[in-house]
């Protein structure tokens, strides 16, 4: 399962990458806002900026909505950087423009996904990732685990190639839960990855090996 980091921040993109198990990442116009990135001009350099320190996948997303703005918008965003990808909302317009894409050699990330047959549908358009929101699906009282293993079980049967990206991570079980269904990847806060470090017992045991390495 590829790792991705969920955020825009450069400083934790720059912690994750060093840890050496970062495989790409994902921002969304909020985590964009977020860092205060403002206008076309300094939105692309920050996308160059991180495709520059990480050697993997960086979703960049579209805020148009009708199809020849979405293909304009995604052509434009993915001339910035090889390790572009152009991501999508899950509208009908967003739909015909993955296909789009597909077929132009663009690849996508299909974003938020909260149903199976919105899954389908972007694996039929060729979107290379769909991304199903489970933490916002916890949150609305349902189980976004649950859509997670569907979507695996019918790309499975189906035989798509579509690999799912369980996105709207919010904490350590969601990533060990994502990988037992078989998501291909998660994306995720830093503070949801650097959780899966710990364990009382490890501080525990390390407290008394250090204690002990005194005595040699
Ligand atoms: O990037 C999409 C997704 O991961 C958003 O997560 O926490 O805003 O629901 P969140």
């Amino acid at each position: 399962m590829k790792f991705f980091i969920d955020t825009a921040n450069l400083d934790q993109i720059k912690e994750a990458n060093d840890l050496g198990i970062l495989d790409g990442v994902t921002t969304n116009p909020s985590l964009m806002a977020k860092e205060g990135i403002k206008g076309q001009e300094a939105i692309f350099k920050h996308y160059e900026t991180i495709c520059e320190l990480v050697d993997g996948d960086i979703s960049a997303e579209v805020v148009s909505t009708r199809f020849d703005d979405i293909v304009a918008e995604g052509k434009k965003l993915a001339a910035i950087h090889k390790n572009i990808i152009v991501k999508v909302p899950m509208i009908k317009d967003g739909v015909k423009a993955i296909k789009w894409f597909t077929d132009n050699g663009i690849p996508t990330n299909c974003t938020l996904c909260f149903s199976a047959g919105q899954a389908i549908l972007a694996a039929k358009a060729g979107a290379r990732y769909i991304s199903p929101f489970v933490g916002r699906i916890d949150d609305s009282g349902w189980d976004g685990m649950e859509l997670i293993g569907q979507i695996a079980q019918i790309y499975d049967i189906q035989g798509y190639e579509t690999q799912i990206l369980a996105a709207s991570i919010r904490n350590a079980n969601h990533i060990i839960r994502a990988a037992e269904l078989g998501a291909h990847v998660i994306t995720s806060p830093l503070e949801s990855i650097l959780a899966l470090l710990k364990h009382p017992l490890t501080d525990i045991g390390l407290a008394k090996f250090l204690e002990d390495a005194k005595k040699l």
